[in-house]
């Protein structure tokens, strides 16, 4: 590996990711560091798979040019990802910050929206989606990260469910923010008016994006049903 530590970004139960530089140019190394990765065979270690998923996906949804890391270096052996280093800072943070002004808020929000919809457009669900998990640049431009739980998908349930757990994100964490939901949302569909209709892919058609807000409706009654 070519990588060259600078500053711890963050440490949590399962991952360590540092920022520093890779042949020159700024990245971040994460490190997978779940007992999951103790099982001396490979194939049977949890995290591997996960991380060979993170990176398969990052590969092709970057090639087709969505707002995403570029992956530089996979070490599966040790549980190591290199990737490209996004510029910009959460979109908790820029929804928490208090100078934040209600444009930046809403084209934040908005592009957010556009950027999630780019990635269901090519059936990929992320996952573990999160105001931790978008980060915004200086011209409110969304870029998606941590694709551990991405998965290439079909069916409608998957895609309501990144957005539902969105929605319940920006109610209970950010309830100062009014009508968050909506701006995401507004971002959401915007982006099948803009990029017209879907194209067929290996697994068929991914749901368009007035299906999968129905799909969030779906998902919302059903919490409110069973608590
Ligand atoms: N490609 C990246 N560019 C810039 N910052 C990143 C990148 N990947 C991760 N980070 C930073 O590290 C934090 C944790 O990384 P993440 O992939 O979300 O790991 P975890 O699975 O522990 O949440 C992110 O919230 C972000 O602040
Ligand atoms: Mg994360």
């Amino acid at each position: 590996m070519f990588f060259e530590p600078e500053a711890r970004l963050h440490l949590g139960a399962e991952a360590e990711v540092w920022s520093g530089s890779w042949m020159g140019k700024p990245a971040v190394r994460k490190l997978r560091r779940s007992r999951a990765w103790r099982h001396p065979d490979l194939e049977k270690r949890l995290g591997y798979r996960r991380m060979l998923s993170e990176a398969r996906i990052l590969v092709r949804i970057k090639n087709a040019g969505l707002p995403v890391p570029a992956v530089w270096d996979v070490d599966l052996e040790n549980g190591l990802i290199v990737m490209e280093k996004m510029n910009g800072r959460p979109l908790i943070d820029v929804l928490r910050d208090s100078n934040s002004c209600q444009s930046d808020i809403d084209s934040a929000l908005y592009n957010s929206g556009n950027a999630v919809r780019r990635l269901h457009r090519m059936a990929v669900t992320h996952g573990d989606l999160s105001t931790n998990n978008i980060l915004i640049d200086e011209h409110n431009r969304a870029y998606l990260i941590d694709f551990g739980l991405s998965a290439v998908e079909y069916e409608v349930e998957r895609f309501g469910i990144d957005l539902h757990v969105m929605d319940e994100i920006l109610g209970a964490s950010h309830p100062n923010i009014i009508n968050g939901m909506e701006k995401f949302l507004h971002g959401y569909l915007q982006c099948d008016s803009e990029l017209g209709p879907l194209s067929e892919l290996s697994g068929g058609l991914p749901p368009i994006a007035e299906n999968v807000l129905k799909r969030l409706d779906d998902v919302r009654s059903r919490v409110r049903y069973h608590g």
